[in-house]
């Protein structure tokens, strides 16, 4: 099983195919599911905003369209031009897309350029997510 520290060299790398011509910023994911596969994922911009993808959410239909279902972490890193500067946390609605599949203890790890990490649990980045049906 991988440690979040290599969780996070697997979002770097994924950093890497980030197709972001308009906001320059590159977001890499990589989502470990509980029987240890890593779906990695990076954001996936378009001409017309709205159809953009975030990374996490990219890792997250990946994983799902392949049979997974059951996550323990995420790994998140991002940055203009591809260069982490500070910690890169999730968009609200990867939060929501999120919240389908992971329990209040799933944990997503973070990093920044001095190479701290950051780790924090679902409930504490989304604690009242929609979930009424
Ligand atoms: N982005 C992500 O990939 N994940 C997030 O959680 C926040 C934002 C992407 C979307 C867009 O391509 C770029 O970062 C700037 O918002």
């Amino acid at each position: 099983m991988l440690t979040g520290e290599q969780l996070l060299e697997k979002a770097k790398e994924a950093m890497a195919g980030a197709y972001a011509p308009y906001s320059n910023f590159f977001v890499g994911a990589a989502l470990l599911c509980e029987d240890g596969t890593v779906y990695t994922g990076c954001n996936i911009e378009n001409a017309a905003f709205g159809v953009s993808n975030c990374a996490e959410r990219t890792a997250l239909f990946k994983a799902v369209s392949e049979g997974h279902r059951d996550f323990t972490a995420i790994a998140i890193v991002g940055g203009r031009n591809g260069v982490i500067d500070d910690y890169c946390y999730p968009c609200g609605v990867c939060r929501q897309a999120l919240s389908e599949f992971v329990d209040k203890s799933f944990k997503f790890y973070f990093t920044n350029d001095k190479g701290d990490i950051s780790s924090m649990t679902f409930s504490d980045l989304l604690p009242y997510a929609f979930n009424e049906f």
